[in-house]
């Protein structure tokens, strides 16, 4: 701890862009990002701290409910010792029980959406109850130690089962799947968690507040219960306002990924008297196109399913790739030195990054051109459009993206007016939630900020692992889907760096999906950007060098529960004195 053992005490102000969907985060619900559902929940093992650890000491994830694990000779067996003694925030005892109500019912019951994929532990991958204070995965293959990395962040946090199965349909025959995943709405409070503070005030598009769970099961190194703050404030705002209330002092943390506030967010913190730090990491934002490579899902007429044949086809991505002028994309949304182009697979920043195995195609209208009229797209009736050679019309694509950032409406601006110079027509549709409509596969082409820097991380947003993933390219509700080879051996290559204990075959193994997801343009990336973390000079315990993302986002690998303030520094509690009541 940088600043060593901490005074209790005081508030700590986020500010966030999202809206709490539920409270349900083993169904799949979202809490309003921002680090409120890390708040919350507590998973199996932790990796947002290990940015500390220098890369030869690298030994997988930090414990956390699982306190420590063991293989056994032939690694087709991973048993995990659970924390005893641990309660949730009502006082229920936490145990195998709820990594069992996590795991079965939820990322291996079908009808539910968990965060966990069904094949996120590996295809045929079973958990065994040995006894309450310990589990067992049994593998279909040998594994390695990065597949217990995919336990941490979100995939691997169990819920409160003593509160939840009562609401499941495996044990009330009177709740339906749409009643499961909405038991908990985010107006029922407080929720119980595992984690450091507990929700327990919620307005609407105003403010949530937590407050310090008197449960929490961690200390600092003097043996003092962690957290140190008593109260946690979510701002329900937008998440460029993030930047400005941190930057004004009226907000303690951002993630600054926003860049068209830089270059004004960094002028105004280097004043002697700006009440915040900030301090950029590497390039690890990154946003891209998604073009729905299924031929059937959310596909409504014929001209989307000549559409997707055409996605389908490489040199019709080869080609769009070639028609953006990414340079010009990247000061669209930020002058000066920013931003990058992005050509898809690992962000620069990742350790997995390797510019060898990355295939670009950089902007060329010629070669687009041609590209095109050599798929016989060509414009059959003179009005600057090409025409689909099935159907016939003008050649016009829908593409859906969240008007929350502007870093998105720059980008998407840029990428309309590119396309309309070779001949294609994009009709940009704005949603407020672009996660809704991407775990639908409902859109034909789709723009968001899409980063991957740890293959371990979330996997099944990338690569097809699962039946429900990545979102552009899911199994349809019939359980049709038509992989490419090509993607067929980024799973293979996926699934061996979780099987691997060889850190340079896992790279290699890095290096062969970087070089496959460019060479066949998997999805258009368009530019990345450094990202600068943000914190109030009154915290304490903020390590310097906290990546706003490596291995989890910062919210994480700041360890809030260690953050402090002087008690003269301290701001006036909401609700002092208070704890949650069930
Ligand atoms: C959102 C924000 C990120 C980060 C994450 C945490 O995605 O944009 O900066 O706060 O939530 O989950």
């Amino acid at each position: 701890m940088s600043d060593g053992i901490g005074e209790y005490g005081g508030v700590f102000r986020h500010v966030i862009g999202g809206r709490p969907e539920g409270w349900n985060w083993m169904a799949g619900q979202h809490q309003g990002w921002g680090g409120i559902n890390m708040a919350m929940q507590e998973c199996l093992v932790r990796v947002g701290a290990l940015w500390q650890v220098k890369a030869e000491d690298q030994s997988g994830p930090l414990p956390n409910l699982a306190t420590s694990w063991n293989w056994n000779d032939e690694r087709t067996e991973l048993t995990l010792n659970l924390i005893e003694g641990a309660h949730w925030s009502d006082g229920d005892p936490f145990d195998a029980e709820d990594v069992r109500f996590w795991w079965e019912d939820n990322a291996q019951d079908e009808n539910v959406s968990a965060w966990m994929s069904p094949n996120g532990m590996g295809e045929g991958t079973m958990l065994e109850v040995i006894d309450p204070a310990t589990v067992r995965f049994n593998f279909q293959s040998p594994q390695g130690p990065s597949r217990v990395q995919s336990l941490a962040y979100i995939q691997g946090c169990p819920g409160p089962s003593h509160v939840l199965k009562e609401h499941h349909p495996t044990y009330n025959s009177d709740a339906t799947y749409d009643s499961y995943r909405g038991a908990l709405p985010s107006d029922l409070l407080p929720p119980v968690v595992m984690g450091p503070w507990v929700p327990v005030v919620h307005r609407p598009d105003e403010i949530v507040i937590m407050r310090r769970n008197p449960y929490y099961w961690k200390v600092d190194e003097a043996g003092n219960q962690l957290p140190y703050m008593n109260e946690m404030h979510f701002k329900l705002t937008t998440w460029s306002d993030r930047t400005t209330q941190a930057v004004a002092g009226t907000g303690d943390f951002s993630n600054m990924e926003n860049p068209g506030n830089y270059v004004e967010a960094l002028k105004q913190s280097q004043a002697a008297d700006s009440p915040t730090k900030a301090q950029f990491g590497p390039r690890v934002l990154s946003w891209e196109l998604e073009l729905n490579l299924s031929e059937t899902l959310g596909v409504k007429d014929d001209v989307d399913r000549e559409l997707r044949g055409l996605f389908r086809t490489k040199d019709f991505r080869v080609a769009l790739s070639h028609a953006l002028d990414r340079e010009a994309i990247g000061q669209s949304i930020a002058r000066g030195p920013f931003s990058y182009p992005y050509p898809g697979g690992f962000s620069t920043g990742s350790p997995y990054y390797d510019v060898d195995s990355t295939v670009y195609r950089p902007f060329d209208q010629a070669k687009a051109n041609a590209m095109l009229d050599a798929l016989g797209l060509t414009d059959t009736d003179g009005n600057g459009l090409r025409n689909l050679p099935g159907t016939g019309g003008d050649m016009v694509i829908d593409l859906v993206y969240d008007t929350s950032e502007p870093t998105d409406k720059k980008q998407v601006d840029a990428v309309v007016s590119m396309l309309a110079e070779v001949g294609i027509s994009i009709l940009p549709r704005t949603v407020e939630e672009i996660e809704v409509v991407a775990d639908a596969g409902d859109f034909n082409m789709l723009e968001r900020r899409h980063h991957w820097v740890i293959p371990t991380r979330q996997t099944c947003d990338y690569v097809p692992i699962s039946d429900p993933c990545p979102d552009w390219h899911r199994v349809d509700n019939d359980g049709n889907r038509t992989l490419f080879d090509w993607e067929v051996e980024m799973v293979e290559a996926v699934n061996l760096i979780q099987e691997t204990w060889d850190p340079a075959a896992a790279a290699e193994a890095a290096r062969t999906i970087q070089r496959i997801w460019t060479e066949n343009v998997y999805t258009i990336g368009l530019t990345q950007a450094p990202a600068a973390l943000l914190i109030n000079k009154r915290i304490r315990n903020a390590h310097p060098g906290t990546p706003v993302f490596m291995f989890e986002w910062a919210e994480d690998g700041v360890v809030r529960e260690r953050l402090w303030v002087p008690a003269s520094e301290q701001l006036e509690e909401l609700l002092p004195g208070t704890a949650p009541v069930y």
